[in-house]
């Protein structure tokens, strides 16, 4: 999700999770939301049904849901992307949503404007941010402007990644369960996926000489990424935290690897847990 074509969705274990110095984990662990069955599991990647960021939505919408307040409650969906991130499921379930990002899609419940330009008339019920804080330029000012946003009962729903917790450990796992090449960007097949970023990540690493640490380090500060750890501080410093959790953030970038699987591996310490499910409120 760099630039948002996934090209990011990087991560980290319940255990040792980036925890802000004032900050409480209300709970740990994600309970594995995803649809194995057709048409989001794996097999419907591999058939070209569903694309690795549709897998991803699918996966992280259950907790987006699960904390909003009732509809018809107003929502705005900070980065939603191109395809829309949750717009069009909120919508459906009788949301007045809105999508704010400058990829997003062409059309009414959406404005083409990174969020410190769009105009919010009105407070809102709920703001929602999924995979795109951590790419903001001044993340003090962004989350500022997410509270004057919001009304006194609002909640805001945030689902990021902790890239400085994609250590080697959990490189190499996610490494040796990507797709064959063949279905990078530029293949054949209309539906075939993009699997851009964690190639990219691969053989960047292999060529360079460098350890995986300096490496990946690089590749975040020439990205500006904001740390999962940074993210939670300046939530904390603004916001009354009412859940956060650690789970799984690569499967849908891997090979036949369900949101289970990954839950697996980081329960048994072979990897870090790299997704931050977030819930908080105005003081
Ligand atoms: C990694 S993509 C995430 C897309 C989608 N939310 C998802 O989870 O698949 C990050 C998105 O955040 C958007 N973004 C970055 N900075 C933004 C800002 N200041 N205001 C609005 N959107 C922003 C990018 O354009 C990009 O579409």
């Amino acid at each position: 999700m760099l630039g948002c074509a996934v090209s990011d969705r990087l991560g980290a274990d319940t255990r040792s999770a980036p925890e802000a110095d004032n900050a409480r984990v209300v709970s740990s662990g994600i309970g594995s939301s995803e649809l194995t069955a057709p048409p989001l599991g794996t097999a419907a990647v591999r058939s070209g049904l569903v694309t690795p960021d549709e897998r991803w939505l699918a996966a992280a919408w259950p907790f987006v849901r699960d904390n909003l307040p009732a509809p018809p409650a107003r929502v705005l969906e900070i980065g939603c992307g191109p395809l829309g991130g949750f717009v069009p499921s909120l919508r459906a379930d009788g949301y007045r949503a809105t999508g704010i990002d400058p990829e997003a899609p062409e059309a009414a419940d959406y404005s083409r404007v990174d969020f410190e330009r769009y105009d919010v008339r009105d407070p809102v019920d709920a703001v929602v941010a999924c995979t795109s804080m951590h790419h903001v330029e001044d993340l003090g000012d962004v989350l500022d402007k997410v509270r004057s946003a919001m009304a006194p009962a609002g909640v805001l729903v945030i689902v990021e990644w902790a890239w400085e917790r994609f250590d080697e450990a959990t490189a190499r796992w996610c490494f040796d369960r990507l797709a064959p090449s063949g279905a990078e960007p530029g293949a054949e097949h209309e539906h075939d996926h993009d699997h851009g970023w964690m190639h990219e990540r691969r053989a960047e690493w292999q060529s360079s000489g460098k350890s995986w640490d300096v490496c990946c380090r690089e590749w975040a500060e020439r990205e500006v990424m904001h740390t999962g750890q940074e993210i939670l501080h300046e939530l904390d410093t603004r916001f009354d935290r009412r859940l956060l959790e650690f789970g799984p953030f690569y499967f849908s970038e891997l090979d036949g690897v369900t949101e289970a699987e990954e839950q697996a591996a980081i329960d048994a310490g072979l990897i870090q847990a790299g997704r931050i499910q977030y819930v908080g409120g105005l003081r």
